[in-house]
Formats: C-alpha cells, structure tokens, sequence
C-alpha cells in the first residue's frame, strides 16, 4: 500500500485538461462548492462552507501529496478556456485497490465532464501497481453511479466508509478491475 503514484502532470482530451490545483484556485473552488458536495464527502456539517483558509489547507495538502506522490494525487479538471470545472483524485484504500473519486461545480454538470475525467483517470492508472479501481457511491446518488458506470466500473457489493462523525456510512462498491 502506499506506493508511489506515477501517473502524469497532465492528463487531456479535446474539451478538457486534467492538472494540479494551485492554492490559487482555492477561491474559486470555495465559492462554487455546494451541499451536495460537501455532502458526498463527508463534510461535519454539509451545509455550513468550509472557510477560505481551511481550502486553501486543503490545496496545499493535496500539492504536497502530488509532490510526494502519495498517499493520493488529485487533478483540477479544467475546461478548454482554462475555468476551473471541479476535480477527481485516485487514492490508495489498500494494497490492492485505488479508490477514485470526483466532483464538478454546479455550473458545469450535465456536459459530460466527469464521464470525461474519470475515463481519463482510469486510464493514467492502467499503469499502477493495483488490481482495481474502486468507487464508494451513496445508493441516492444517481449522477454519480452513473458516472462510474460509464467508465466501466460495476456494482459489487457494499463497503462502510468512516462517516464526518466517525459512524459507519453504508455505501456503493463500484469497482473496476485494472489490468495485471
Ligand atoms: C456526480 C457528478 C460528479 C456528475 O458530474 P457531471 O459532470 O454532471 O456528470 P456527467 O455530465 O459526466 O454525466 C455522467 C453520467 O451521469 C448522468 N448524470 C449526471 N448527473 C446526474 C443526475 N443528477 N441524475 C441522473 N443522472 C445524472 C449523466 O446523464 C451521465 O449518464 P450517461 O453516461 O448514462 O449518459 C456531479 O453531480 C457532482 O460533482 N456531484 C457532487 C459530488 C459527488 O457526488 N461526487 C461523487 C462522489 S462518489
């Protein structure tokens, strides 16, 4: 568990271009967050905003992560003209397993982005030292099931995540097997 990820600085397609966040997207990223994600994932209380700082915590933790190349490396999803449309992360659960998650800002769902970004993920991992790529999805969370699901990942079963209080929280096991 915990090796290094080697996956690209820049991952891309004809619409969008995967990078890093910088702290200076951190203003950005704070006001465009909503409830529904802050709900899926995990925030202690989804509708109270994470306060700028805290964000900008956040970035520097995931630029020091992508610096170290572990545990986790987080990519900005940015549209052709350069806005900053949300993000997606891989993310060691085990030894065997990368857990992806994702997220687009409000103004940007429903154009296909995530499909768009997962499936670009998926396929920067193809080269890591995992046997599958795993998703843990609310069961209400249709948007996102759907998402997974258009990058080839399938049901399997329930997982229990750690929830914001440290309850278990019941999930989706999505899970898409990598190639040995
Ligand atoms: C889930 C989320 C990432 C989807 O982003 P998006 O860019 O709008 O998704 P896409 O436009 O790429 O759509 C991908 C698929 O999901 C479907 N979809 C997206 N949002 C949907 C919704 N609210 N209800 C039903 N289906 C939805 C699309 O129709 C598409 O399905 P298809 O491949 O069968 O045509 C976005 O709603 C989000 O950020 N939600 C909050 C954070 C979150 O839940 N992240 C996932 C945590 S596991």
């Amino acid at each position: 568990m915990d090796a290094p990820l080697r996956l690209p600085d820049v991952l891309a397609d004809e619409t969008i271009r995967l990078d890093a966040y910088r702290v200076a997207d951190a203003e950005v990223h704070a006001a465009a967050e909503d409830r529904e994600m802050r709900l899926r994932f995990d925030a202690p209380d989804p509708d109270v905003a994470a306060p700028l700082d805290h964000v900008r915590d956040v970035m520097r933790g995931w630029i020091a992560a992508r610096a170290a190349g572990r545990p986790n490396i987080v990519y900005a999803i940015r549209e052709a003209g350069g806005a900053l449309a949300g993000g997606c992360e891989l993310r060691w659960l085990d030894s065997e397993s990368l857990n992806v998650s994702y997220w687009i800002y409000p103004a940007f769902r429903g154009s296909g982005l995530a499909a768009r970004a997962v499936a670009l993920l998926c396929e920067a991992a193809r080269g890591e030292h995992a046997r599958r790529l795993e998703a843990h999805i609310d069961a209400d969370n249709t948007g996102s099931r759907r998402t997974a699901a258009a990058a080839g990942f399938t049901e399997a079963g329930t997982v229990h995540d750690e929830g914001p209080d440290g309850a278990p929280r019941m999930r989706l096991r999505y899970v898409r097997p990598l190639p040995g």
